[in-house]
């Protein structure tokens, strides 16, 4: 097999993140604060991994190491082959696209100019081309041009999600990162905006590490599941083997009320009477 070939087909088995050992610490008014104790997870290319896990289980800043936004206590973070930080200093968008938890829109910019402002901070492309390619992600994004030119505060919560995606997506990232995509959204625009998460996810090959509490979202878009608990990943399978694994977070979040109404109502949908 020549040298180039064998290179390629490494790089594609190599893991798009892979997370070892990681220690989390932060400073509290109490004392050191231990967030992560020696986690490790890997994410493949073309997955959807869902991570779950408590309120303050340190899913957010799981997320954050990824995008070289803050340095792990211990331990290391590897994303595209590159360490996490090293991609964050180079200005992490145009390789990985991040929708944040409480990310707002800027308020004082349009839609087209919010979706355009990573391109134009990349300085090097004039502004027409900047504004078509803005106008390619908002389209993608399943919203029509005439929304191009309207502010943030008139837009439903459906369409802010949107237009921070189209953002998130605006550099073309092979890696998208979401935390916690369609909390806020009624359920039929969460139905919405998960459809077209999984059909972002098919058509651009993207691979996707998502943060939700959203049962339905989670049964519906992975491939897999990381559960983070006591500190670390205490499974990390597909949807229907972390359902059935044995812990009490795990036996509270799926096999509750709420857990056992996702998964016939996904059920009923793929296997109809
Ligand atoms: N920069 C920081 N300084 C100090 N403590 C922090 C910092 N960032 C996060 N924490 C703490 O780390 C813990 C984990 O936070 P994180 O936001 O990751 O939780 P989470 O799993 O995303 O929770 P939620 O489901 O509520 O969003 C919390 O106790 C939080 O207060
Ligand atoms: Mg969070």
């Amino acid at each position: 097999m020549s040298g180039v070939l064998s290179g390629l087909l490494q790089a594609k088995a190599q893991p798009v993140v892979r997370i070892e050992n990681l220690s989390s610490v932060f400073k509290t008014a109490s004392g050191p604060a231990v967030i992560h104790k020696n986690l490790s997870l890997s994410v493949a290319a073309g997955e959807f991994l869902s991570v779950v896990g408590g309120s303050g289980s340190g899913k957010t800043v799981l997320l954050r190491q990824m995008l070289g936004l803050e340095t792990p206590a211990q331990g290391r973070v590897t994303v595209l082959g590159r360490p996490a930080d090293e991609l964050g200093r180079a200005g992490a968008s145009s390789r990985v696209g991040m929708l944040f938890q409480h990310g707002a829109l800027f308020s004082a910019f349009t839609v087209l100019e919010n979706i355009a402002f990573p391109l134009r901070e990349l300085g090097t492309l004039p502004p027409a081309l900047v504004r078509d390619a803005a106008m390619v992600k908002l389209q993608m994004v399943g919203l029509s041009p005439t929304h191009a030119h309207k502010m943030p505060a008139d837009l439903s919560g459906g369409m802010i999600k949107r237009v921070a995606l189209a953002r998130a997506l605006a550099m073309d990232p092979p890696l998208l990162l979401l935390d916690e995509p369609t909390a806020g959204l009624d359920p039929d625009s969460a139905d919405a905006f998960c459809s077209l998460l999984q059909s972002l996810h098919h058509e651009l090959g993207l691979t996707v590490v998502m943060v939700t509490h959203d049962l339905d979202t989670i049964f519906e878009l992975s491939t897999r599941i990381a559960v983070v608990a006591d500190k670390h990943v205490v499974v990390d399978a597909a949807p229907a083997v972390v359902a059935a694994f044995d812990h009490p977070f795990v036996h509270d979040f799926f096999r509750g009320g709420r857990g056992r109404r996702a998964q016939q109502l996904l059920h009923s949908a793929h296997n109809p009477a």
